[in-house]
């Protein structure tokens, strides 16, 4: 009896463990970046998809391009970190909203379907439909494979702007999907297969999202300088986690 107990015990703490770990992104969200951004980054997410839905040939091209299931698992991790941030609310967006139906867009492959799922992400931004759980797992909220084209894209748009930098503090919302993809990217381990190497999957993910963190309070700061080496510096989480993983 008193063995059945302990197990039972055991069990209840481990998948309560288990599931706090994946409900919540890896870290305080409210730390991480600022909710203003994250607004800024959905919006202009949003606005690009409304021209990926203009007509057949546009919904083709982005559809080719992988632009809706990408841009549609960006805005959710978005939302989800707006979801869980202090100061999400103050935002108008109703976030839970916005991440359903982001992921729903996410998954369209026809103009119709994306329109409808464009009108829904565009009615959550504006504080409008349906609220939901607060939680979600962390690992479910865009594909891998898209995410790392997404931190090629905003890397390569921010690269651009530090060698020259000009109205540098707008680019603060581009450095705020970094920070979350950087999130979802330690929450989603399913590449690494031999689970002793766990703790580098977490390390270099982690080394990452904390450097875009640092890489967005540079940027909101107008610090060219520093945000060009933190962002220089950042690029090596890139290849030695590839190394490892990917290579
Ligand atoms: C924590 C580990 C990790 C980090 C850090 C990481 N990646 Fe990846 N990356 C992977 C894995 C694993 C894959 C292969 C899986 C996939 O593509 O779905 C991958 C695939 C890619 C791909 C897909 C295309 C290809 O050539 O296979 C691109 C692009 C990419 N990463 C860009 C980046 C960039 C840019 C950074 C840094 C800003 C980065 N990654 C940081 C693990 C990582």
């Amino acid at each position: 009896m008193k063995r059945v107990l302990v197990c039972l015990t055991l069990f209840a703490v481990t998948s309560a463990t288990v599931s706090i770990a994946n409900a919540a992104a890896p870290a305080d969200v409210s730390k991480a970046v600022g909710a203003t951004e994250l607004a800024a980054a959905a919006k202009t997410k949003a606005e690009n998809l409304g021209k990926a839905v203009v007509d057949e040939a546009s919904f083709g091209r982005a559809i080719e391009s992988k632009a809706i299931a990408r841009d549609g698992g960006v805005i959710a991790c978005v939302a989800q970190a707006l979801a869980e941030h202090n100061d999400g609310e103050a935002t108008g967006i109703n976030a839970t909203g916005l991440r359903d139906a982001a992921l729903v867009l996410s998954k369209t492959k026809t103009l119709a379907d994306a329109t409808v799922a464009l009108k829904s992400v565009n009615d959550a931004l504006s504080g409008k439909g349906a609220k939901s759980e607060k939680d979600h797992l962390w690992n479910k909220l865009v594909n891998m494979h898209r995410m790392m084209e997404e931190m090629e894209l905003q890397g390569g748009t921010l690269r651009r702007v530090l060698k020259r930098p000009r109205r540098l503090e707008s680019y603060s919302e581009n450095a705020a999907v970094l920070v979350v993809l950087g999130l979802a990217m330690e929450a989603d381990t399913h590449e690494v297969k031999d689970q002793s190497l766990l703790p580098k999957w977490t390390m270099w993910s982690k080394e990452y999202h904390q450097a875009m963190s640092g890489l967005n309070t540079a940027i909101k700061a107008g610090d060219g300088d520093k945000a060009k080496s933190i962002f220089d510096a950042s690029e090596k989480h890139c290849v030695t986690c590839h190394t490892e993983f990917r290579d």
